[in-house]
């Protein structure tokens, strides 16, 4: 009998916890939001503007991406950077600086465009160029963030490098850091608010291999991207085996895009357009879109490479072959087919061959040729005069 009305107890009790977890789950700060099943795309201010900028540069860029036929072509996050920060009242809540007036109405006007608003922040108590970080005023910021309607928030390690030198211990240095991205991870899924988290932390301690876990949508693998050739190469190319981190809702981030700020040729460009779309990189134009050449906007928004980078599977791809300054990179696509492109890091042009073989074909391969939307037809392999610092991207399938 008794044990009857025990075991009675315990099944009226397993109810209870089932009914809570049920009602609960979907809100509670242990839920991945579902953001970012492709690369993010979208545009950020630093690359082009760095502190320059205020309430209307942002207003600005967002009516250019929808006038420039970028917002039709995937792109979405309007990103504030760093230098919009002002002070904390006496409450501990963060204000913008007089640069933004008012940052609940710039997101309304961001979002009656179609499009998402991002914003910056540290986990230290300064950012990186000096402005107030959330160090200690995590749940604070998450909270106005989510109130003021921002989508995506860049967490700038920069600040907090000061309080992990004194900590006595690289591991001991490791644990705060992945503490405090942690705490923000939390503090962000608390708002209820889904909003895309991008780790910003230059690739240290492998970030690769713990910032999914760590609620990173996206984690930047490397330190600054600068708009010139080698710097754009290096970065590029040198992302070489992370493949196996990406995937849908966590990505490699090497960083954004130079495309248009005017120091590369625009074979350069192709390949930074190309690299990014083969590596499933987030796509985040980093010049002014108020005033791009045709040239830029076709570079930014050619759909074919825009489908490679978002495509389905959320497969990374990776380097196939290098031979001295010649490298063949691959990605698998969602329907069988893949993207290959054939980089020329030379300074001057260079003939290159692919066997179709050597990317796991048997028979010939229908080719086509992504810049030149061009098809090439049906082949086994391909040998084609690449430009100096240029790429011959393919997509092939199967015939
Ligand atoms: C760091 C980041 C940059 C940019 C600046 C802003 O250098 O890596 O992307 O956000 O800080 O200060």
């Amino acid at each position: 009998m008794k044990s009857k009305r025990k075991s009675g107890r315990r099944l009226t009790h397993q109810w209870i916890c089932l009914l809570l977890l049920l009602v609960c789950a979907p809100f509670s700060y242990g839920q991945l939001p579902d953001v970012a099943r492709t690369p993010p795309m979208g545009w950020n201010s630093w690359n082009h503007f760095a502190g320059k900028i205020d309430d209307a540069t942002i207003r600005g860029q967002a009516d250019a991406m929808v006038s420039s036929g970028m917002r039709d072509a995937g792109y979405l996050y309007v990103n504030i950077d760093d230098t919009w920060e002002g002070k904390r009242d006496a409450q501990g809540i963060i204000h913008p600086n007089s640069k933004f007036p008012d940052m609940k109405a710039l997101a309304d006007y961001v979002h009656s465009k179609g499009l998402k608003l991002g914003i910056y922040s540290s986990p230290g108590p300064k950012t990186c160029a000096g402005f107030e970080g959330s160090y200690d005023h995590e749940v604070q910021d998450a909270q106005t963030y989510a109130a003021w309607g921002v989508d995506y928030l860049k967490y700038d390690l920069c600040g907090l490098r000061e309080i992990m030198k004194n900590s006595g211990s690289p591991e001991a240095a490791h644990k705060i850091m992945v503490n405090a991205y942690v705490k923000m991870r939390d503090a962000l899924r608390r708002t209820g608010r889904p909003l895309v988290y991008s780790f910003c932390q230059y690739g240290n301690d492998a970030v690769w291999r713990w910032g999914a876990e760590a609620g990173a949508n996206l984690w930047r693998t490397t330190g600054d991207i600068m708009d010139n050739y080698t710097r754009m190469a290096d970065i590029g190319f040198g992302q070489a085996g992370l493949a196996s981190y990406a995937g849908p809702g966590h990505w490699n981030d090497p960083d954004m895009l130079e495309v248009g700020n005017g120091g590369m040729n625009s074979d350069e460009y192709r390949t930074h357009m190309s690299l990014w779309a083969i590596l499933a990189a987030p796509l985040l134009a980093g010049n002014d879109l108020a005033s791009m050449s045709p040239e830029t906007i076709a570079l930014l928004t050619n759909r074919e490479v825009i489908a490679i980078d978002q495509d389905s599977a959320g497969k990374q791809g990776d380097r196939v072959s290098a031979e001295g300054p010649l490298e063949i990179w691959a990605r698998p696509l969602a329907d069988g087919s893949k993207a290959v492109g054939l980089f020329n890091r030379h300074p001057g042009p260079m003939e290159m061959q692919v066997n179709f073989h050597d990317l796991g074909f048997r028979n010939p391969v229908k080719v086509r040729d992504v810049w030149a939307a061009k098809d090439l037809g049906s082949m086994e392999s391909h040998k084609v005069i690449v430009p100096a610092h240029g790429v011959v991207l393919l997509r092939i399938s199967g015939s």
